[in-house]
């Protein structure tokens, strides 16, 4: 489906060409989306600390796009959580909206360093704001995660079910959408689009640009990912008792290039809509797969067979989750185009190709 109008950045000449701030523009989303403004006409300006990203991520992307619209592509060092970073951003530049990524996202880590996530996903956020606010720039859109749902009590996920958090982690997402719903009652000329990502995987279709987590990797996909190139030695496939279909937990895989066109519909949507106030959509695919049928379809991409240990759940975990895409179709005119077998695909394209991720080589990672 197409995701908006076409060239919508490029409002009509080079003067006018609209101008994107991208936080977290050098992570997994955030290269994908950077790639795909660029490819629509915007002006993008990447802000990263490279907390969690490499700089060669964003020169991978210029790669893709080529000297001509890799000009478009600005990047400025920068860490939310300091507000003189901030003030260099938006001295930089007038933005016409801004894509918010940047934040920590693993679990594991937040349980044990919630000081952490809160200083970089809230005070990130509270920052960011404020500079917007200061700046003139009312557009946002916001990465919030189907993580907001807690362990939902009816599948398919839709946006005004109850939300719970489950850790730290959930709970900066939680509250960081609460405080912007806060935000746009108390400014109502505000833009806001919370988009609730369900479990992004895959590559982008050239193998350049894809996920690179540090350390072992918590989800699912990079972790296959590692076992396929030898990096780790064995799957443990956590719970094969749950009420599904082959007893594992069931989840909504997006493919990240999906993911990236909704935030370029949501973008869209944002400019279409003067009195949009603050909305969240699911970005999901509609469409449960168990953590067997994913190794299955990672096979079946990779052509041998991945080792797999069955083990006990993970604590925390909900046995199944998927959206509702509905809101999604019906409002962004979006809809994900890929399924399992071309999310595989693309991330074992990008494994294959770079096994150590962006580093190179096993004594450059981590
Ligand atoms: C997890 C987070 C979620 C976060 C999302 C980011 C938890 C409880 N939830 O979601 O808050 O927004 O990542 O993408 O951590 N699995 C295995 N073996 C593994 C890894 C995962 O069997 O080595 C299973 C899990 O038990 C789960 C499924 O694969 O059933 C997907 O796991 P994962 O990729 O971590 O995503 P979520 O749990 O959905």
């Amino acid at each position: 489906m197409a995701n908006g109008g076409a060239d919508a950045g490029n409002g009509g000449g080079e003067g006018t060409r609209r101008s994107v701030l991208v936080t977290g523009g050098a992570g997994f989303i955030g290269t994908h989306t950077a790639l795909q403004l660029l490819e629509k006409g915007y002006d993008v300006t990447a802000v990263d600390n490279f907390h969690n990203s490499v700089p060669e991520a964003l020169e991978r992307v210029r790669h893709i796009v080529g000297p001509a619209l890799s000009t478009r592509l600005h990047f400025i060092l920068g860490d939310l959580t300091i507000k003189e970073d901030l003030e260099k951003v938006f001295a930089a530049k007038r933005y016409d909206a801004v894509i918010h990524f940047a934040g920590l996202k693993a679990v594991g880590e937040s349980v044990a360093h919630p000081e952490m996530y809160n200083r970089n996903n809230i005070v990130g956020t509270v920052n960011l704001y404020d500079a917007m606010k200061e700046h003139g720039c009312n557009k946002l859109v916001f990465s919030s995660s189907a993580t907001v749902y807690g362990q939902p009590e009816k599948v398919p996920c839709v946006e005004d079910s109850a939300l719970k958090a489950l850790n730290p982690y959930g709970r900066t997402k939680l509250y960081l959408e609460e405080m912007l719903r806060d935000y746009q009652h108390a400014n109502p000329e505000g833009r806001t689009i919370l988009l609730r990502y369900f479990n992004p995987i895959g590559a982008h279709e050239s193998g350049e640009i894809g996920e690179d987590p540090r350390g072992i990797p918590n989800n699912l996909l990079p972790y296959i990912q590692q076992v396929a190139v030898g990096r780790l030695p064995v799957l443990n496939v956590y719970g094969h008792d749950y009420r599904t279909r082959d007893g594992t937990a069931v989840r909504d895989y997006i493919h990240v290039v999906d993911l990236a066109s909704g935030h370029i519909a949501a973008l869209e949507k944002l400019f279409a809509t003067p009195d949009i106030g603050c909305v969240a959509y699911n970005l999901g695919t509609g469409r449960g797969t168990t953590v067997l049928e994913m190794v299955h379809a990672f096979e079946k991409a990779y052509g041998k067979k991945i080792p797999i240990k069955m083990c006990p759940r993970r604590p925390g975990d909900s046995e199944e989750v998927y959206a509702s895409t509905e809101k999604a179709e019906r409002e962004l005119g979006w809809r994900a185009q890929y399924g399992v077998e071309e999310m595989c695909r693309d991330q074992w394209k990008w494994a294959a190709k770079n096994p150590y991720g962006y580093r190179g080589s096993a004594d450059k990672k981590d």
